[in-house]
């Protein structure tokens, strides 16, 4: 982790103009992963340039994929010789998100090994449900110390699934283990984010059967082989929910190109019951977003897809402290997710928490201060506290920021924001 840069920012100056959003980091994870997969050439459109993407591509090369930028933001794979199952350990260490490539894996060769992917700061993050899943298509996982191997002596065969939570991962590993299986595999209370869609359009592409994807319910009809195919991942939501919300909290005026408004319908409607201003151009996704008053308070609950997104909750908290009154937040997704919490309040922010809920009374202004961003998300939200506070805010740890953030301080530097990166000892 590179400690030893900051981001400085000094707050104050209400963004202004157009930002760009890249492809969604959480759709091109999945399916750099879905990569391996097929026996063809793929190429990706609008790979985001992030870390956990390089990560990802580690893990995809370490296996024996070749992978090559075309482009800036276009990527070559080809995964026809492979020649290992086993993630290595260190970079499921560095990224948690890797364990995605165990169902493709699973699929295609009959076996996976990895490294139970930790926790990290926002929660436990078992992976219960995909185990469940894989073991429900004829797989067997054991875990000794920290080393899982899922393995079958002959095929997948299709299966009813039920998720006892719609988790998106687990959905996800699921789904691509079964493109192969022999017969039918149903996946009840699956996850229905755009994330979702976007794998199973892409696994489609490739060959696969899959109807269903964005409902709970997803059906995936086991084919012989996949093979090659060329995609455009999706625009990043939470991206686009982070910039929305900045431009808000410095009542400024930013237009968002590159967005499709109904991937994040419950930042659009909270933000127009705040009493800011949203222009949605559908036809050019393109969002419209300003104010020139203070907000009214809200209340937010996460949930998963359709619901307020969990990835959103500490740059609305953020947004919160600035307004008037008293607004709420109840985290129900992870159990650990209000480290921002103690750092907004470093700057000023009134927010008091008990167990998953927080309550936030808006404050005239936040102080510039030094603050550790804990998790990409809480990164996301200082810096947006810190262009609107009242001087100058440092922000430390922005390894989390650049994981998941392609270029943050050049895209608010374009907006008119007075930040810089800036390494220190
Ligand atoms: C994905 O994580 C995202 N990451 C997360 O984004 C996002 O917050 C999360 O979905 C929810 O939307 C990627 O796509 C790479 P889950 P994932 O499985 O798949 C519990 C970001 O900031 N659970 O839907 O790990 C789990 O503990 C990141 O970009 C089990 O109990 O999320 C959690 O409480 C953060 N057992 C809940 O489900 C399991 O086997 C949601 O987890 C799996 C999950």
């Amino acid at each position: 982790m590179d400690n030893k840069e900051i981001l400085v920012i000094n707050g104050g100056k209400p963004l202004e103009g157009e930002v760009c959003i890249s492809g969604a980091k959480n759709s091109a994870l999945p399916i750099l992963a879905a990569c391996v997969l097929g026996t063809e050439e793929i190429i990706l459109d609008a790979v985001p340039k992030l870390k956990d993407v390089e990560i990802m591509i580690d893990v995809l090369r370490h296996l024996g994929s070749k992978v090559e930028y075309i482009d800036e933001e276009t990527v070559r794979i080809d995964s026809s010789n492979i020649n290992t199952c086993e993630t290595p350990f260190e970079l499921m260490d560095k990224m948690r998100a890797s364990f995605v490539v165990m169902g493709p894996l699973l699929s295609r060769f009959k076996k996976a090994y990895t490294k139970a992917p930790g926790g990290c700061n926002i929660g436990a993050r078992p992976i219960d449900l995909h185990l469940k899943g894989f073991q429900a298509l004829g797989a067997e996982s054991m875990v000794n110390d920290d080393e899982i191997s899922i393995t079958t002596n002959g095929e997948l065969f299709g299966n009813e699934i039920y998720l006892d939570f719609p988790s998106v991962g687990a959905t996800q590993n699921i789904m691509m283990a079964a493109t192969l299986a022999k017969g039918e595999t149903t996946i009840e209370n699956a996850a229905k984010e755009p994330e979702i869609v976007d794998l199973a359009s892409f696994l489609s592409k490739m060959g696969a059967k899959i109807k269903g994807a964005g409902t709970s319910t997803i059906v995936i009809e086991g084919v012989e082989k996949l093979t090659g195919a060329r995609h455009t991942i999706i625009p990043d939501r939470i991206e686009a929910a982070s910039y929305m919300i900045a431009a808000v909290m410095t009542k400024g005026d930013v237009t968002i190109k590159n967005v499709i408004g109904s991937h994040i319908r419950p930042i659009i409607a909270k933000l127009i019951e705040m009493g800011a201003s949203v222009e949605e151009y559908e036809d050019e996704d393109i969002i419209r977003v300003s104010t020139n008053h203070r907000l009214k308070p809200t209340n937010v609950q996460t949930l998963p897809y359709p619901g307020f997104p969990t990835d959103a909750q500490a740059q609305f908290m953020a947004l919160m402290t600035v307004c008037d009154g008293e607004s709420r937040i109840q985290e129900t997704v992870f159990e650990n997710r209000f480290m921002h919490v103690e750092q907004l309040n470093k700057m000023g922010a009134a927010i008091a928490t008990s167990g998953n809920r927080a309550t936030v009374v808006g404050v005239d202004r936040l102080h510039g201060a030094s603050v550790k961003a804990t998790d990409l998300r809480a990164g996301a939200a200082l810096v947006m506290a810190g262009l609107t506070a009242k001087g100058e805010t440092r922000v430390s740890d922005i390894y989390h920021i650049d994981r998941g953030y392609s270029d943050l301080e050049g895209k608010f530097r374009k907006l008119g924001a007075d930040i810089k990166r800036v390494k220190v000892k």
